[in-house]
Order: C-alpha cells, then structure tokens, then sequence
C-alpha cells in the first residue's frame, strides 16, 4: 500500500513512520507533503529520500493536492504534526483512509487550536494525572473523526509541558507506525 505523510512542522513522527515501513511488505511511505516551505520535515525527507512537495493553503482546499495524491495512487493519507483543517475534497477522495495522531486523550485537549505545546500546557494547566496519544479516523470536524487507538501515560506535578511532550512523542514513535500498518 502506498502512503502519503501531509506535515506541516518537525516531521519527527514522519521520519519515524518512513523508517518502520522500510522494513515492512505492508505499506511504503512514497510521498511527504508540507504546507510549509521551511518546515524541518522536508529535510528529513531528503535524508530519508522520499520524494516530498509543498503546497498551499490554497491548492490543499482546491482540491490540486487531492488530485496529486490521486495520481501518485496514493492508498492512506497519514497526517503527523499538519495544522491544517482536511477540507472535504481530499475526504470524499479517501473515505475512511485519512488517519491523524493528537497528542492528548480525545475527546479532552481537541478542537482547531489545540496543537503542539498548546495542548501540553493545557494538560499541565488542568492538573490531569494522564495524557497520551489518540490516532483516530478523519472526518469533517477537527479531532472528531473514528478513535482507532490511544495510549496513555501518567502525568506528575513535576512535569512540565516540555517533559509530557517528551513522553507523548515517546508514545507517538512507539505506536503510531504499528496502528497504521494494522490499518492497512
Ligand atoms: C506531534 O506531537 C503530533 O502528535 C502532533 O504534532 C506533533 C508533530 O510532531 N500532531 P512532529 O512534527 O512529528 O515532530
């Protein structure tokens, strides 16, 4: 199966997809989108060598990237660390076959803004003894599509923000790969 990864930042959980499915038969990671020129990702993706492009905001809602995809025949639409809201063209293009991973325990620390370290600080904020990882179906609205998986891990009172975001992105390179490629 052929996987595309949409990206808009670091693209460590990009990386980390890439490599597993190297050694996989199950799926290839044959395309990383960026909506961001300057995003670390598609450095990565040069190290890594998987063909990557950028694209804007505009072509991601015109529906030009959803006909790139097409044509690449791309099979699952992998969204790690992408910021941007997954207009309709590209779902009804790939029903069932966009997956996103939020660093948090859905439905708690979703919705449009809740992203990066936001989401941590708010954790931290509210004194949750937990936090995690949600990968979960795409559907219309931010966060709310199908709940495939979640893992979660204990936060203390001497956590940080940054020390949670360490042990969210421990959890995310852990499972993330392995719950696609089950997916597949
Ligand atoms: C990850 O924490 C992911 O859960 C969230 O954005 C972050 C992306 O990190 N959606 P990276 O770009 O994969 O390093």
């Amino acid at each position: 199966k052929r996987i595309a990864i949409l990206a808009s930042g670091s693209g460590s959980n990009a990386e980390a997809i890439t490599r597993y499915f190297q050694n996989s038969d199950k799926g290839i990671v044959t395309l990383i989108a960026s909506n961001k020129s300057n995003a670390y990702v598609l450095e990565r993706a040069k190290q890594l060598e998987v063909p990557a492009v950028i694209f804007s905001k505009q072509e991601l809602e015109s529906g030009v990237l959803t006909q790139l995809l097409l044509e690449q025949k791309i099979d699952w639409v992998v969204l790690a660390g992408f910021l941007l809201k997954i207009p309709e063209n590209l779902i009804q293009a790939f029903p069932d076959k966009i997956v996103n991973i939020h660093p948090a325990l859905l439905p708690k620390f979703g919705g449009k803004g809740m992203y990066g370290m936001r989401v941590h600080e708010a954790v931290k904020a509210a004194g949750e003894t937990h936090t995690g990882i949600t990968i979960h179906l795409v559907n219309e609205q931010y966060d709310e599509g199908k709940i495939i998986f979640q893992a979660a891990v204990e936060v203390t009172s001497e956590d940080t923000p940054e020390s949670i975001a360490s042990k969210v992105h421990e959890l995310e390179y852990k499972y993330f790969p392995n719950v696609i490629e089950s997916l597949l």
